[in-house]
């Protein structure tokens, strides 16, 4: 019967060199987790007694991400790498002097590395049934490649037997040339495993203590060993550089997409559109080409999202429709409409039915159900009733320079194309404001707001003043020296608003 693990050890202290990076290897993301974070969410599907996370080189961002994201993780350092079955016997001494040695009659202690994020959850269970019902002191998960590579290769007897694993340092032509690999992911019953540790030497190509050789160690005892080959040998891809990190994110880019198509998402190019692992999509919902949707972004049904667009945080209703759009900490209410070229920022919140059109950006803004703002605006701070339509190249200015000020408009308000709206400021419900202004002052309720200077024609101006130019040539104006001042006087400025 499969038990739950003793232990999980998660070994994560090896510098990374090849990823020339400052990041600690195991700290970089894939679709929104870290490498070491896909490893623990994988392996706590096996619900292990505890979980050790072996760390070393930047063991400080190490221990920093795991009290943030895995607080119940713990870590066991290892201050010099001296190989991979140095790493388990520090992760097995670190739990006897903090006084939780594993005790007799335990599950297994499960090992995993840090930087193969591919694993799966059932192919970790399905190791821990072959584990038990094998009844083998060590079981390996393998993967059967078309090329062994870098990786150790699975040694067996003429019955087929596990007999040890050889890495490819110290491999001949003959064991070379075999495919079946070690992924790096074990089980070990852990009593023969503690008292193999204890006889490593560092005998081998690269002078280290190989959790390996613990393999061969146990059979040599006339135990049994046993491999299983993981389901697909993705699932064993380590990242070592950015190269094979590229092809892990593509890997899981992949496996998500699929995911999410096969409970009804419609995604229209699988190969062009990225969703973290964080991401809820409804069913019946459709992702379009070139869309990245990262963090807690959810979707409802029958939303719309794409192409060309990238969503962060972002709570999308039914029957939006959301393109080519850029939006961080937003909220786009039900059959609500974003894009082209808009761009969204934290506290934005669109009602029901309210849109947000091309070269518009938005922060901390509520725009009210129905409410509109079409073209090329700036709505920062601000509050926006229902039914209202705020003009094309309306900025609500609101920064003085030192504090930033709110702007609350009504229901059904009607704010002219090209207005600067000053804040701290408010506009009452139904109440209109003039194309072209400048409003610094409340507006009330139903009032018509004007803060524009009045237009004069200067008749004949171009004739006197441009005389030779081609527009002269086409005006066949009277020369009046004085302009006809009666005609703006006479102008009506409601009929001048442009929405
Ligand atoms: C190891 C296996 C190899 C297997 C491969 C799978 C050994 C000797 N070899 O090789 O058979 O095919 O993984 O990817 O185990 N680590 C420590 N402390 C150490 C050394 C390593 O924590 O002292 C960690 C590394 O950070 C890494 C993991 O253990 O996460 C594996 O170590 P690595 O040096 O990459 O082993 P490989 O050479 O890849
Ligand atoms: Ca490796």
């Amino acid at each position: 019967m499969t038990q739950r693990p003793s232990a999980l050890v998660v070994l994560a202290a090896g510098e990374g060199t090849r990823m020339k990076s400052t990041l600690p290897k195991v700290l970089h993301r894939i679709l929104g987790r870290t490498l070491l974070g896909h490893v623990l969410v994988a392996s706590s599907a096996t619900d292990p007694q505890r979980t050790i996370v072996v760390v070393g080189h930047g063991r400080d961002a190490v221990t920093a991400f795991l009290a943030d994201e895995f607080p119940t993780a713990r870590t066991a350092i290892q201050d010099e790498q001296r190989g991979t079955g140095h790493a388990v016997r520090i992760a097995l001494e670190t739990l006897v002097t903090t006084g939780d040695s594993i005790a007799g009659g335990e599950g297994p202690v499960v090992v995993l590395a840090g930087d193969a994020p591919l694993i799966t959850s059932a192919t970790l269970l399905r190791l821990l049934a072959a584990h038990a019902a094998s009844g083998a002191a060590a079981t390996v998960l393998s993967a059967v490649l078309d090329q062994g590579g870098d990786l150790g290769r699975i040694v067996r007897d003429a019955d087929g037997q596990v007999i040890a694993i050889v890495e490819k340092k110290d491999a001949d032509a003959t064991i070379l040339a075999g495919c079946e690999v070690n992924s790096g992911i074990y089980a070990f019953d852990p009593e023969p495993l503690r008292t193999a540790l204890a006889r490593l030497t560092t005998d081998n190509a690269a002078g280290e203590e190989y959790l390996t050789d613990v393999l061969a160690l146990l059979h040599s005892d006339g135990l049994l060993v046993d491999a299983i080959a993981a389901a697909a040998p993705e699932e064993v891809l380590g990242v070592n550089d950015r190269v094979q990190l590229a092809e892990a994110r593509s890997l899981l880019r992949d496996r998500v997409v699929e995911h999410w198509m096969r409970q009804g998402v419609t995604i229209v190019d699988p190969r062009t559109t990225w969703i973290g692992v964080q991401v809820e999509l409804a069913a019946d919902c459709t992702i379009h080409q070139n869309t990245q949707l990262h963090g807690r972004t959810r979707i409802a049904a029958f939303a719309s999202i794409g192409p060309d667009t990238t969503l962060r945080d972002v709570v999308v209703e039914e029957r939006a429709d959301v393109r080519r759009t850029e939006a961080t900490g937003a909220q786009i209410g039900p059959g609500a409409s974003v894009g082209p070229f808009s761009y969204l920022r934290p506290g934005t919140v669109l009602a029901a039915g309210a849109k947000v059109g091309a070269y518009v950006e938005t922060k901390n803004a509520v725009i009210g159900e129905g409410s509109k703002v079409p073209h090329l605006s700036y709505v920062g701070d601000a509050e926006i009733g229902r039914g209202s339509n705020i003009g094309a190249a309306t900025i609500f200015a609101n920064y003085d320079g030192v504090t930033k000020h709110r702007t609350v408009i009504g229901d059904h308000v009607r704010v002219g194309s090209d207005t600067i709206l000053v804040a701290p400021l408010s506009i009452g419900d139904g109440a209109y404001t003039a194309a072209g202004s400048v409003i610094d002052q409340d507006v009330p309720a139903g009032a018509l707001g004007v803060g524009r200077a009045r237009q004069r024609n200067v008749d004949g101006w171009v004739a006197r003043r441009r005389t030779k130019s081609p527009s002269s040539q086409d005006t066949d104006q009277p020369d009046h020296s004085i302009p006809g001042t009666d005609q703006v006087a006479g102008s009506d400025l409601p009929g001048e608003l442009h929405t």
